[in-house]
C-alpha cells in the first residue's frame, strides 16, 4: 500500500567537499531507500541541504582569510554539484541561509519562547579575553568529562560521542588563541531536557526498543540514564540566525538548533515548488519520518531535535533514525584537516562514469552495526570479481547471445523445464527477499542478494550452456535465452537503488522501460517473445592495479605531508646575549671540491672558498648528496669554529644545513646573485 514518507540525510557542514565517509554513512543508504520506496509506489520526500551555520564554518574562513559567506558558497556548489553527479536523488537540496529557513527557524523558536518551553538564564560562559569572545562549541577544546578524550569540542565530544555544555570540559583552552578561558556572565535560552525526560523515555525506550539499531537505541539509553539536563540553544556568536527575541541582540541559535529545523524548510521549499503541502510530511500521523545520519549526531536527532518538535506540538516523530557507524580509509580514521580521505569530486574525475562502482563498494562494505574499513584493494575486488565478473558478465553473455543467435528478437520459449521452473520462481521471491533487507535498514545484505540474483543468472546459463545447445537443440536454446532474459529484467528493476547508472544502460539495452519492483513477482513474464533488444554495451570494466597504486599514492603523499607537519618544534634554546651572537663568525661561501671520506657512510671531505681562504671543511651529508651534486653550491659557513678532526682529516668550519618539508637535508643556501664569497651572514 502507498505510504508517504519524509527522508532526511544529514545537512553536511558547508566547509569542506563531500568524502566517502559522508557516503557510506548517510548519503548512499538514505538514496536506496529514497529509490527503493519510489519504485514501490510510494510519496516520497527526500530532503537535505547545506547546513551553513555553526562555528566549523567560521573557523574555516578564519583559516582561509575570507568571509564565512564566501566559504558556504563555495562549498554548497561543489557538494551540491557532486551529489547530483554520484546520482543521489534529493527531492530538495537547500540551504540554512535561504530567506525560507531562517524565517522557519525564527518562528520556531518564537513559537517555543511564547508557549515557555525555554529556561533563560544568566550564567558564567568561557571567554577569551584576548579574542575577545566567548568560546562556544569547536572554538574550545578540553578534555571530556565522560571518556578523558584530550580533544574534544565544547559542546561534543567525537570520541565518545557525548554532548556536553563547554563549561563542563576539563582544562579548556580557547581553540582560537590557545589561552586559558576565563569565565563571563551571559545570558542565554536554554531547552529543558530534563522536562522531556519522562516521554522520551517511553517514546525511544518503550517504543523503539526492537526496531531501532541496537548502537542507536543503546547510544540514546546511555544519555537517558545519565539524566538529561538543560540545554543551550543559543550562542554569543555572529555568524548565524539571529534570536528573534527580546534581549537576543548580538547572539544567534546554536546551530544544532537551527540545522534540523532545515529538514522542514526544504521540505516548505520543494511543497511550494511542487504545488503540495508540505504540512502532510511533517504533521500527518500517517507520513514516516526517517533521519538518515552518522553515529555522531544521534544525539541531536534521537534526543534534542524530537524535544523540540515535542515541544512545538504539532509535529510528528521519527518512525526510525538508522544511525551508521563511521568508515575508516585504509586502517586510520578518515579526516579532512588531515586531508585523509577520498573526496567525491576527486573521484567522480579520476573514475569518469563509473559511480555506480563506489555506491556498490560502499554498500557492500557499509559500516551499519561497527566502524569499517575502506581499502582501494577492496574498492578494486568489488568491481573486479563481483561488478564485472559476476552482474556485467551475466548481463553481457544474454545480450551477446541475443543479438548473435536471433538479432536482438526475443525468442519463444517451448515447454519448461522443471530447472526453468524453479530458476523463474527462484527470481520472483528476490523483489521481497531484497525489500524486507532495505525495509529494515540492512543495505549491505540487500546489495548482496541483488549480486546472489546475478550469481543464480549464471549458474542457470553454465548449467544449461545455451552456446552448446544452439549446434544440437535449437528449441532448448530458445527457452534458456528466453529464462536469461527474464532474469535480466528483474536484475535491471531491482539494481536500480543500488546501480542506477548500469539500471538506465541494461533498460535502454533491454529496449525496456517497465520500472515496477512489484511486477518481477506479480508478471509471468517481464520480456515477452518478439520483442527487440539493442546492442550489447559493457556495464563495468577491469580497473586496473596502475589506478589503485594513484590512489594509494595520493594518500601516501598526504600521510608524508602530515608526518612533516606533525614533527615536533623543537623547543628554544637558552637565551644568549648579543655579544654572544656577534662572536659567530658566518659567510657566504662555495664548494669547490667534494670526495668522499675513506671508509665512512656519512662523511663528505669538502673544499670551501670562504672568501677569506680556500679551506678543508668535513661534512656529515655524504648519504644525501653524491660529491659530484655538491661541487658548485653556494653555502653557508661558520668559519670560526674551532678546528677539529675528523677520521684524522682536520675540518676548519661547519656548513650550515636544514631539513626541508619532506624531512631531506638540504644547503641553507644564500641563493642571491651578486653576492661574493667571504660576505658576512648578520
Ligand atoms: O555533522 C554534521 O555534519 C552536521 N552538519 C549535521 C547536521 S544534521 C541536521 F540536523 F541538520
Ligand atoms: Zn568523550
Amino acid at each position: 500500500m502507498s505510504k508517504r514518507y519524509t527522508i532526511t540525510a544529514a545537512l553536511p557542514y558547508t566547509n569542506g567537499p563531500i568524502h566517502i565517509g559522508h557516503l557510506a554513512g548517510v548519503y548512499v543508504p538514505a538514496d536506496i531507500y529514497s529509490r527503493y520506496l519510489r519504485l514501490t509506489g510510494n510519496d516520497v520526500a527526500f530532503i537535505c541541504g547545506s547546513d551553513e551555520h555553526g562555528v566549523p564554518i567560521t573557523i574555516k574562513a578564519k583559516k582561509e582569510g575570507v568571509t564565512p559567506q564566501d566559504i558556504v558558497d563555495k562549498y554548497h556548489t561543489i557538494i551540491k554539484t557532486s551529489f547530483e553527479d554520484f546520482g543521489i536523488t534529493f527531492d530538495n537540496y537547500s540551504r540554512t541561509s535561504a530567506k525560507i529557513h531562517h524565517d522557519t527557524a525564527s518562528e520556531f523558536f518564537k513559537t517555543l519562547y511564547d508557549k515557555n518551553e525555554f529556561v533563560e538564564e544568566v550564567s558564567e560562559q568561557l571567554y577569551d579575553a584576548e579574542g575577545n569572545q566567548f568560546l562556544a562549541d569547536r572554538f574550545v577544546i578540553g578534555t571530556c568529562p565522560k571518556c578523558g578524550n584530550e580533544e574534544s569540542y565544547g559542546d561534543q565530544c567525537e570520541n565518545c560521542g557525548t554532548s556536553h555544555n563547554a563549561t563542563d570540559l576539563i582544562n579548556p583552552k580557547s581553540a582560537i588563541t590557545g589561552n586559558i578561558p576565563t569565565l563571563k556572565e551571559t545570558k542565554h535560552w536554554f531547552l529543558p531536557l530534563n522536562k522531556h525526560e519522562q516521554f522520551l523515555k517511553e517514546w525511544i525506550l518503550e517504543g523503539h526498543k526492537k526496531d531501532w539499531k541496537p548502537n542507536v537505541y543503546g547510544q540514546v539509553k546511555s544519555w537517558i540514564d545519565d539524566g538529561l539536563r538543560p540545554r543551550a540553544v543559543t550562542r554569543d556568536l555572529d555568524w548565524g540566525i539571529p534570536v528573534p527575541v527580546e534581549g537576543g541582540e548580538g547572539k544567534v541559535l546554536y546551530v544544532w538548533f537551527d540545522a534540523p529545523i532545515g529538514y522542514i524548510s526544504a521540505t516548505k521549499e520543494w511543497a511550494a515548488r511542487k504545488g503540495k503541502n508540505w504540512e502532510d510530511y511533517w504533521k500527518k500521523d500517517d507520513t514516516a519520518l526517517v533521519h538518515f545520519i552518522g553515529k555522531d549526531n544521534i544525539v541531536f536527532h534521537c534526543i534534542i531535535f524530537p524535544a523540540m518538535l515535542k515541544a512545538e506540538g504539532s509535529y510528528i516523530l521519527p518512525k526510525n533514525v538508522p544511525a551508521n557507524e563511521f568508515l575508516n580509509l585504509e586502517g586510520n580514521k578518515l579526516s579532512t584537516s588531515k586531508n585523509w580521505a577520498v573526496w567525491l569530486p576527486d573521484y567522480l574525475k579520476d573514475f569518469p562514469n563509473q559511480q555506480d562502482v563506489l555506491r556498490y563498494a560502499l554498500t557492500a562494505n557499509a559500516p551499519e552495526t561497527k566502524d569499517n574499513d575502506f581499502t582501494w584493494k577492496d574498492f578494486q575486488a568489488r568491481n573486479n570479481n563481483e561488478l564485472v565478473a559476476i552482474f556485467g558478465n551475466f548481463i553481457n553473455r544474454v545480450v551477446v547471445l541475443t543479438n548473435k543467435y536471433y538479432n536482438g528478437v526475443i525468442p519463444g520459449p517451448s515447454d519448461l523445464s522443471s530447472v526453468d521452473q524453479e530458476t523463474l520462481a527462484a527470481v520472483k521471491a528476490y523483489p521481497s527477499v531484497i525489500a524486507s533487507s532495505i525495509e529494515r535498514y540492512r543495505f549491505r545484505e540487500a546489495s548482496q542478494e541483488l549480486m546472489n540474483l546475478a550469481r543464480l543468472g549464471n549458474k542457470y546459463l553454465a548449467d544449461e550452456e545455451p552456446w552448446k545447445t544452439i549446434k544440437t537443440d535449437e528449441e532448448r536454446t530458445k527457452t534458456v535465452m528466453f529464462v536469461a532474459l527474464q532474469i535480466a529484467s528483474a536484475l535491471s528493476v531491482l539494481c536500480e537503488p543500488f546501480l542506477p547508472f548500469t539500471s538506465a544502460k541494461m533498460k535502454n539495452i533491454l529496449n525496456s522501460r517497465d520500472n515496477s519492483w512489484d511486477n518481477i513477482s506479480s508478471k509471468e513474464i517481464l520480456l515477452p517473445a518478439e520483442h527487440q533488444i539493442g546492442k550489447g554495451e559493457l556495464l563495468f570494466s577491469k580497473i586496473e592495479d596502475a589506478q589503485i597504486q594513484v590512489q594509494l599514492d595520493k594518500l601516501e603523499a598526504s600521510k608524508k605531508a602530515n608526518e612533516v607537519a606533525n614533527k615536533a618544534v623543537e623547543p628554544q634554546k637558552k637565551e644568549i646575549t648579543f655579544d654572544d651572537f656577534t662572536k659567530l663568525d658566518i659567510r657566504v661561501g662555495t664548494i669547490l671540491e667534494a670526495k668522499k671520506m675513506p671508509k665512512t657512510k656519512k662523511l663528505l671531505v669538502l673544499k670551501v672558498d670562504t672568501g677569506i681562504d680556500t679551506r678543508t671543511i668535513v661534512s656529515g651529508i655524504a648519504e644525501s648528496f653524491k660529491p659530484e651534486d655538491v661541487v658548485g653550491k653556494r653555502v653557508t659557513v661558520l668559519v670560526n669554529l674551532a678546528p677539529r678532526k675528523l677520521r684524522g682529516v682536520e675540518s676548519q668550519g661547519m656548513i650550515l644545513m636544514t631539513e626541508n618539508e619532506s624531512g631531506d637535508l638540504v644547503f641553507v643556501n644564500p641563493d642571491i646573485k651578486d653576492i661574493s664569497n667571504g660576505l658576512k651572514i648578520s
